[in-house]
Parts: structure tokens; sequence; C-alpha cells
């Protein structure tokens, strides 16, 4: 599988940082059992990655724009590139020792994401996909899955929680859709949820109350699969909304119609 240049940059600096996240969550296995928690180290660990993102980025495409979730947002001198970066996703199953996370790296050129890296370091499964050109877990091509009906499909979501989202939306989504699908998961960190979806392993995904780091990888990794995205009205406003649906062509008209449909009366 021939990478471009540009991807290769991102695959480095997710490689990078998933070395040093993978280092760190050997310390936190650690730090589960001692009275301070590894929550501060955890917070240390997030920045220190999104620091080593940034540096190779930045290195490599000196005049990008940058928006990191951990930084402030470099406007670059190059108004048409932006690089969008969450240096660890998952950072509620890292903290509880929990190997579902990932770097997530994406390029946005001229308000379109281009290309997308989610890296998973504990499984060492590396997902990439760039427009045109196909999306990748490590070597192997994907596809989204091939279901067409929702009682044959597994779904994942985001679950709002203390202080997150609006618990009352969700549940009502949630009891619409778990009355069609054969299975709802809840796994724990959105771009690699997304990511997921690409290589068909979730035959679909709906989500509130995102941030774009969170999502863009995905989208452009799940587009690559030959699925397809929308927010939850059905627009392309994914960043604005901070809501996505996906799926393939048929899944994501079906969630995206479930999980609109007005609260029940009994
Ligand atoms: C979170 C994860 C999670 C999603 C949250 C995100 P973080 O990102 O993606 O799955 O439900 O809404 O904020 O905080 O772990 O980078
Ligand atoms: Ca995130
Ligand atoms: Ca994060």
């Amino acid at each position: 599988m021939a990478r471009s240049a540009l991807l290769n940059v991102m695959v480095q600096a997710a490689l990078k940082a998933g070395k040093s996240l993978s280092r760190d969550f050997g310390e936190v296995q650690n730090l589960q059992v001692s009275v301070k928690g590894p929550s501060d180290f955890v917070s240390q660990a997030d920045l220190k990655a999104e620091k080593i993102v940034r540096e190779e980025l930045l290195k490599a495409r000196p005049t990008y724009g940058f928006l990191g979730e951990e930084s402030e947002e470099i406007q670059g001198t190059d108004g048409a590139h932006r690089w969008i970066v969450d240096p660890l996703d998952g950072t509620t199953n890292f903290l509880h020792g929990i190997p579902q996370f990932a770097v997530s790296i994406a390029l946005e050129r001229n308000g379109e994401v281009v290309a997308g890296v989610v890296f998973n370091p504990a499984t060492d499964e590396l997902f990439t996909a760039e427009r045109g050109g196909g999306a990748f877990l490590n070597d192997r091509r994907l596809r989204v899955a091939v279901r067409r009906v929702l009682s044959d499909c597994v779904v994942g979501s985001g679950v709002p929680h203390l202080g997150r989202g609006n618990h009352g939306k969700f549940l009502v989504e949630l009891r619409h859709v778990m009355g069609e699908v054969a299975g709802v998961r809840r796994l724990g960190a959105a771009a690699l949820d997304l990511a997921y979806v690409a290589a068909g392993r979730f035959d679909g995904f709906w989500e509130t109350d995102l941030s774009p780091w969170d999502m863009a990888a995905g989208m452009v990794l799940i587009r690559e699969a030959g699925g397809f995205v929308s927010d939850m009205k059905g627009s392309s406003d994914i960043f604005d909304s901070g809501s996505i649906v996906a799926g393939n062509e048929y899944v994501q008209k079906a969630l995206l119609e479930v999980t609109n449909r007005p609260v029940p009366t009994r």
C-alpha cells in the first residue's frame, strides 16, 4: 500500500505519540492501586502526546494550522490546511486501564477532511485513509459492513454521563434504536468507534456533543471505506453540530430516521 508523503507524516506522528501513550498506559496500570490514583499522571500523558504530535506535524508542515484538544489553536499562514488532533481519545478508558483508546490525526484542506489516521497503541491497530486512496487497517483494505436492515446490525454510540450531554434526549434515541437493532455498544473512544464503522465491525454509529477532533479522522475513514456520515439532522455540518450518524448507505439513513423519532407518548 503506497502512502502519500503527508499521510506518512501523520502516521509517524501517531506512532510516536502512541509509543509514549503505551509506556504511560503501563504505568497507569500500576497507579490504579496507589492512593493518589492515576488522574494527574493521565493528564500529563495526554499533554505529552499532543506535544509530540504537534511537533512532528509542524516540523513537517510549518505553515499549516493546528487544532488540538489540549492546546491553543494555531492559525497557520497557509489558510487552506489545518491539522485536527485528539492526542488521546478514550481518556476515561485509559485512566481505568481499559485498552480502548487512540491517537487521532486528521488533515483538513479548504474545510474538507482529506486524510485521517487513528492509532490504538494497545492493540497496534493503525487505521489510515486519504481521499481517493481508500481506507486501511494496517495493510488491509477496509469496507464498511454490507448489512442492510437494522435488525441485523450492531451499532455503537456514546452515553452521556455526569455533567455531560443531554441525558433525556439520549434515552429517547436509545429507546428507539434498541428496539430495532441486534445490539448497541458503548466502547468509549469516538475516533475508534468511527474507525470500527469503516472496518465493518460496527454497522453504524451515532453520537452527539462531540468535537471536531473526535470525528475528523473517522469521517474520512468511513467515506473511504464506502460509508456515509451526516450530522443528526442529516446535514453535512458535522463539526458545527457536534453530532454524527454513520453507516453504509442503508444503515446511515435508517439510523438517522430512528434517532430522530419523537418522544414516545407511552
Ligand atoms: C471522548 C470519547 C468518548 C465520547 C466523548 C469524548 P476524550 O473523548 O471519544 O467516547 O463519548 O464524548 O469526549 O475526552 O476521551 O478525548
Ligand atoms: Ca476525544
Ligand atoms: Ca482527548
